[in-house]
């Protein structure tokens, strides 16, 4: 069986996740939850994404970074450089050769192609749902539709916003 999926997104109710390359809001509890849960892990996640998770290759994360292009910014960062990938099916075979979980960090073309693999792979979606509607350019795609099984939720807020740690499994292919 392949390795299941993690998608792992902050998303307000009206799906917006980023702006101007950068996120809509400043939630340290959600970025510690982030940098926690993909430490040590796999990061599959677009070249945007990449240039500006400066973090992408410390604390022992493998990014997989998808572009079009063959070269992307070195870090010169050992044995944690970046593999480069030119779609999502590449990176994701080169993720089975690697120890850890698969992570999948953004943006929004590769949270949309992994969705649109349920039913055929094993998804896990660690989402921080704020529940606001916040402006924005980039978007998660809409994924209440799914049959997802809740496997854990705790509420959360700060001073602006107030929002809840979903996670949500979708059933392995039989
Ligand atoms: N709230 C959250 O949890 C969250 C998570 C992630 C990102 N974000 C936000 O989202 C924004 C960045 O995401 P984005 O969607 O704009 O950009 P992105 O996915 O990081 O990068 C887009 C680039 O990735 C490459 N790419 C994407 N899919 C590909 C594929 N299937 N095959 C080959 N290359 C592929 C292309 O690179 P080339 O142009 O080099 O070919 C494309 O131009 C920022 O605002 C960020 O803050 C938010």
């Amino acid at each position: 069986m392949p390795k299941p999926l993690h998608l792992i997104v902050a998303c307000a109710e009206n799906r917006v996740i980023g702006r101007e390359r950068k996120l809509p809001w400043h939630l340290p509890e959600d970025l510690k939850y982030f940098h926690d849960a993909t430490a040590g892990q796999i990061c599959v996640l677009g070249r945007i994404c990449y240039e500006t998770w400066p973090r992408a290759n410390t604390e022992g994360r493998r990014p997989i970074v998808l572009t079009s292009h063959s070269l992307i910014e070195n870090r010169n960062a050992g044995e944690n450089a970046p593999i480069v990938a030119d779609s999502l099916t590449a990176a994701l075979t080169a993720a089975e050769e690697l120890p850890g979980e698969i992570y999948i960090c953004g943006g929004e073309r590769i949270y949309g192609e992994t969705l649109a693999l349920a039913g055929m792979r094993a998804l896990r979606l660690h989402l921080t749902l704020i529940h606001s509607d916040v402006p924005g350019d980039t978007f998660f795609p809409e994924w209440r539709h799914l049959a997802w099984q809740e496997l854990s939720r705790r509420e959360s807020a700060d001073s602006k916003y107030r929002y809840t740690f979903l996670t949500l499994a979708l059933p392995s292919p039989r």
